[in-house]
């Protein structure tokens, strides 16, 4: 059976997973949150006291023992690495900083992106990410690259941790945001980047309900 693939690219904080995840839910598709293996890498590097900027090879020799699994608890998604579910301590801003470092290491992109694939293969899937359109999926039926001004994505990812509780700082999200900007656009293999036949949704003037009504809307025409 052909599954149907959207895949939704874009910079942190544009939306991308609160919109996939309620265009998911309505539309009966499973979400894949692919930032999530990322960051679970970096949560491997940290716990291990590994410089990741400074001593990725120590990771790549250890890239065997990163169990990472994906589960599905009451519709939502939850991570786990090597049987721990990881999936609040992913949020924390070190587990960002880290994700957008490990993503430069070609050895676990190749990891993570084989994962990703062979997940897109046995369900319907709406799935983000940086490298979504252009080279995990580019059979996607559905392309979309989703955008916002650096503030407003900020003001976003603030909000958003406040609202969970977890203690953060604006300013240092914010820098944080332009430091994983730079990085998962300049890297040199499958950088941030709009695809050419993705469709371009900037979000600082959409509402979610837009946003979402719109990704609805395409996977409709794609069915
Ligand atoms: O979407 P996110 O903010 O949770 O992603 C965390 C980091 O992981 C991001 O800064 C870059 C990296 N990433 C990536 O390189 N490729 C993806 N498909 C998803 C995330």
């Amino acid at each position: 059976m052909k599954y149907i693939s959207v895949a939704i690219d874009g910079p942190a904080g544009a939306g991308k997973s609160s919109v996939s995840k309620a265009a998911a839910k309505s539309m009966g598709f499973t979400y894949i949150d692919t930032g999530a293996m990322y960051r679970a890498v970096a949560v491997f590097a940290i716990n291990e006291g590994i410089d990741i900027r400074s001593d990725s090879e120590k990771l790549v020799k250890r890239l065997d023992e990163i169990n990472i699994d994906i589960k599905y608890e009451n519709g939502e998604q939850h991570i786990y690495l090597c049987e721990t579910d990881i999936s609040e301590r992913i949020r924390k801003e070190d587990a960002s900083v880290g994700a957008s470092d490990v993503a430069i290491i070609p050895e676990v992109r190749t990891k993570l992106v084989e994962l990703q694939r062979k997940m897109a293969k046995s369900a319907n899937v709406i799935m983000d990410g940086r490298d979504i359109c252009s080279y995990v999926l580019p059979e996607a039926q559905v392309k979309i690259f989703l955008t916002a001004s650096l503030q407003s994505r900020a003001v976003r990812r603030y909000k958003e941790l406040c609202d969970k509780g977890i203690e953060c700082d604006y300013e240092q999200i914010k820098s944080d945001m332009e430091y994983r900007d730079k990085n998962d656009s300049q890297r040199a293999v499958a950088p941030l980047k709009k695809a050419d036949d993705a469709l371009l949704l900037d979000t600082t003037e959409l509402s979610f309900e837009q946003v979402v009504e719109k990704i609805k809307e395409l996977i409709q025409n794609a069915l």
